[in-house]
């Protein structure tokens, strides 16, 4: 559906996030005729720069980040005619005027403001766009994690945007609602009867979330020695997992019933009590390993100056939600970079029956449900069946598997192509509200408060394991263990 034509305006335009995401999500749509010719997209950052040159560095961005399949010469051309580059010092007075000459040419056109720059500006940028006049009704803007690095600072970002623009022009960014089999699991839960009838504490013994990554801090060290893996992955990503996955059905798809939903998911997170703490969650972080055969070193040697650091590259948890639909129902969590493999799931695992007509011989596997969010995105059902031949009633865990990629057989867009497109048409519902990013934030504080209360060193794991023993233990100690596709 193609969209009204808009002037998105990008600070942070020659930083990492733009040259990388959203310049490749932009040529895309562009590519897919979702953008109006009469469309712009400005590009703003402090480094003094002409157009000319900028498109040359977006064109140089566009080959290392789109494969050459999605690309042909003359498209990437026409886009980059759409690219204009303005000099703008977001926190101080240059460049302000010539922004807002530029935007003036096009006052009905809908106007998103990108912030892919360091939160540390998105108030001064906010505040500039309002002293210039640049904020209309057609105006929105759009925010990128982290917002804040605890319930306090994101108060404090959050009350500074909202000075300017009101909560329905604030799209808080989460990238992972706008990957493709995220938002399948609205369908999976809620246009399939037969799951949403299973889906609660007497039939599910457990879940399980991990996001494993191969990769370590690729260059990002200054920033994720701040941040560490429960602020940077679990605080935001997983716990938008867990609310898809546990909310209540919305009454519709606006975004405020979703959004309602989550928030309630968000608040019924249980804190976790510092004395239980050492027990429920583990920090790890990567020491020199391997990753897929390749030698690579530890995490402080990445970060650039070789010095020691506190922070966590990994974390386990175990947390509960205090609903009538969950209550008892253990969640356990864990993300880490340099793990073995890159990965994304959600397993539910079902309660097994006490009792069996079958031989103690062959152990029965509980059901599980495995949804795959990436790589090989798909749904699994694994169920025992009987393995074929005379040798009695052997009994062997299958899965009835869906593969997206076989059963669609086409491209799956980033998740960043349906976010921009979905600002400019002012939809919501894939973004978080404010009360859900400081609900999230104030169940992270109890359990970061604790950390700092009793400060210990991240348990050490090899690059290329699945994080700490202790990780395992955690599950274990339960009598469970993690998924074994992958674990
Ligand atoms: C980002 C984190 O939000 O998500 C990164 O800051 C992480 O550290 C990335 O690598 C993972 O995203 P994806 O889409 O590759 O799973």
């Amino acid at each position: 559906i193609p969209v009204a034509p808009f002037d998105a305006v990008v600070f942070g335009a020659t930083g990492d996030l733009t040259m990388r995401k959203l310049l490749p999500a932009l040529y895309t749509r562009f590519r897919d005729r979702q953008i109006p010719e009469e469309s712009r997209i400005v590009a703003a950052a402090r480094t003094p720069l002409g157009t000319g040159e900028y498109r040359d560095l977006a064109a140089a961005a566009l080959e290392r980040h789109v494969p050459a399949t999605d690309r042909d010469p003359d498209t990437v051309t026409r886009f980059l005619d759409h690219l204009r580059y303005v000099a703008v010092d977001g926190a101080g007075d240059a460049g302000w005027e010539e922004l807002a000459n530029l935007l003036s040419e096009h006052p009905d056109h809908v106007r998103p403001y990108y912030l892919a720059t360091s939160p540390s500006l998105y108030g001064a940028i906010c505040r500039n766009l309002s002293a210039h006049g640049l904020i209309g009704e057609r105006s929105r803007v759009v925010l990128e994690k982290p917002i804040g690095h605890d319930l306090a600072s994101a108060r404090a970002i959050n009350d500074q945007v909202g000075k300017v623009f009101p909560e329905n022009q604030i799209f808080r960014i989460d990238h992972y609602l706008g990957k493709e089999t995220v938002q399948n699991l609205l369908a999976l839960r809620f246009a399939n009867t037969i799951f949403e009838r299973l889906w609660n504490a007497d039939v599910i013994d457990h879940v399980q979330i991990t996001v494993a990554e191969t990769v370590g801090v690729e260059g990002r060290g200054g920033y994720y020695d701040t941040s560490g893996a429960l602020r940077d992955m679990l605080q935001n990503h997983m716990l938008q997992l867990l609310c898809l996955l546990g909310m209540e059905s919305p009454l519709s798809l606006d975004a405020d019933a979703v959004r309602d939903e989550k928030l309630k998911v968000l608040r019924a997170l249980k804190p976790i009590p510092a004395h239980e703490v050492p027990m429920r969650t583990v920090r790890g972080q990567y020491v020199a390993g391997a990753v897929n055969g390749q030698p690579v070193p530890a995490y402080v040697v990445d970060l650039a100056e070789d010095r020691s650091s506190l922070t966590e590259t990994f974390v386990a948890l175990k947390l509960e939600l205090m609903t009538p639909r969950w209550a008892g129902v253990p969640f356990y969590l864990r993300t880490g970079k340099r793990l073995p493999q890159k990965v994304s799931e959600i397993v539910v695992q079902f309660r097994s029956s006490p009792f069996s007509i079958f031989s103690d011989e062959f152990a029965r596997e509980p059901n599980r449900l495995v949804i795959r969010l990436q790589p090989q995105e798909g749904i699994k059902l694994e169920v025992m069946t009987k393995e074929p031949g005379p040798g009695g009633m052997r009994l062997r865990s299958t899965g009835l598997d869906i593969s997206f990629e076989e059963t669609f057989n086409q491209r799956y867009p980033d998740a960043y192509e349906r976010l921009l497109m979905d600002v400019v048409r002012g939809n919501a519902t894939l973004f978080m509200r404010r009360d859900e990013v400081e609900a999230a934030w104030a169940w992270a504080d109890t359990l970061l408060n604790a950390w700092a209360d009793r400060p210990e060193p991240p348990r050490p794991y090899p690059a290329g394991t699945w994080g700490p023993t202790a990780a395992i233990a955690l599950i274990e100690r339960d009598g469970r263990t993690w998924h074994e596709d992958i674990g």
